[in-house]
């Protein structure tokens, strides 16, 4: 019997690992995982992680699982594993430069094996789902969600189930969706109501809910900060930026740099700085007024991924902004278009969504709240494949926004191609 448990953070009733309800069956509120404390800690602690770096083979391969005391202990042989994460943490003077932010480097989370970092999530949510022997798994979302839960059902052998919103998923993710075999349901209204209805639907059914409500999920994406602490030798850097949209990520983050500092991983804390689209900002809102409230609003972001109103996850994202003395911004959907831009044009190329966070990054340091020499790492969430129309769309835009780069039709003859390669550069 393992001694992880299930802590409610409204009232502050627990249960234990087991319990399949998604949220407090006392009070609806949010869980937290609790886990007995590692056995090591400090240096002996980053030296066991340290040396699996190596391992090729097995669970232990995995950037989540290799993690496996702060994440899952005691998972053993109901751990299912693509491997995910192992992700680059990527310099560009290109974007340092555009972002007026020096020492900037880039942790690609599109280089998850689903192209986005809800892999790590989900290998932790369905290998609890394996643990629990739950028949189906379910989740409403804006297409990465869906895709990664889709994909490790279907390894899993898991018929799942993916609620999303009718004409705002993009492109490469519904195409997922359907090619890993989701039971994909086009809901007529946004995110939000989708996210109301999976939660309905799960407990009716008795299917498995895994959107980020789920405790389990958190556990996994908190490895994207322990992986790139350890990339950067545990030497923390001052600012962690990242898109926002339901908030899951922000409170993984959160939780993983607060055990960081309690197992002495770290002695210093970064900052987080959360960037949310300025057309789907309640949380912005909120920091604002201190978190005096909490906002919902009627969302409208080109970055669909993070198109959201009313995020589930709003409590553990207080906590995990004000834990850590960090910020809360907005970017324009233009602003993050042209970071998306840049960010493509390097080679490295995301996902709208994801350049919030390079956008996000720019306007902090341009308010000073950034300083220019200070040590940043943005998150980019999703690859670059994930939504292919926004870069036609931006490419086509008049007049031609910056880095544009649009395509030349030609007669199939030598001396069209002589004739275009000789015109001035863009
Ligand atoms: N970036 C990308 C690419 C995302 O897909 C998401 C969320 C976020 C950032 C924001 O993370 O919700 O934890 O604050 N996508 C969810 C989905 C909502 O259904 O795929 P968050």
């Amino acid at each position: 019997m393992s001694a992880i448990r299930q802590l409610c953070a409204s009232c502050g009733r627990d249960s234990p690992d087991t319990d399949p309800h998604t949220r407090c069956a006392h009070c609806g509120g949010l869980l937290a995982i609790e886990y007995p404390a590692p056995l090591l800690a400090g240096p002996a602690l980053r030296a066991v992680f340290d040396a699996r770096l190596g391992v090729r083979r097995g669970s232990l391969a995995s950037g989540v699982w290799r993690f496996t005391e702060v994440v899952l202990p005691g998972a053993g042989e109901h751990v299912l594993s693509y491997p995910e994460g192992n992700t680059p943490l990527l310099a560009s003077r290109a974007v340092a430069a555009w972002a007026g932010v020096d020492d900037l480097l880039l942790k690609h989370e599109g280089h998850n094996p689903t192209g986005s970092f809800k892999d790590r999530g989900m290998t932790v949510g369905v290998t609890q789902a394996r643990r629990l022997a739950m028949r189906a798994v379910a989740c409403a979302s804006t297409g990465n969600t869906g895709a990664s839960l889709a994909a490790y059902a279907a390894l899993a052998g898991l018929p799942a189930l993916v609620l999303v919103p009718r004409g705002q998923v993009a492109l490469g993710k519904l195409a997922q969706l359907l090619a890993y075999g989701a039971r994909t349901l086009l809901v007529r209204g946004n995110f939000d109501r989708c996210l109301e209805l999976a939660d309905e639907a799960s407990e009716r059914l008795g299917v498995y809910l895994l959107n980020s409500v789920n405790p389990f999920r958190l556990e996994g994406q908190k490895t994207i900060v322990l992986e790139l602490l350890q990339q950067l030798g545990w030497q923390p850097p001052a600012w962690i930026v990242l898109p926002a949209g339901n908030l899951g990520n922000t409170a993984a983050f959160g939780k993983a740099l607060e055990e960081a500092c309690r197992w002495r991983l770290i002695a210093r804390l970064p900052r987080l700085a959360a960037i949310q689209a300025a057309g789907a900002a309640p949380f912005a809102l909120s920091f604002r007024d201190g978190f005096a409230q909490r906002h919902r609003v009627e969302p409208h972001t080109v970055a669909t991924a993070i198109n959201i109103g009313n995020p589930a996850s709003y409590d553990r994202a207080v906590r995990a902004i004000q834990g850590t003395n960090g910020v809360v911004t907005t970017v324009t959907d233009d602003e993050l278009l042209e970071a998306k831009a840049v960010v493509d044009a390097a080679g490295i190329g995301c996902e709208p969504a994801s350049a919030a966070a390079v956008a996000g990054a720019r306007r902090l340091g341009r308010e000073g709240v950034i300083g220019r020499g200070e040590h940043v790492v943005a998150v980019l969430t999703g690859h670059l494949l994930k939504d292919p129309e926004s870069v036609t769309q931006y490419q086509e835009r008049e007049p031609p926004p910056p880095h544009a780069n649009r395509p030349v039709e030609i007669d199939a003859r030598l001396a069209e191609v002589e004739r275009v390669m000789s015109a001035r550069p863009r």
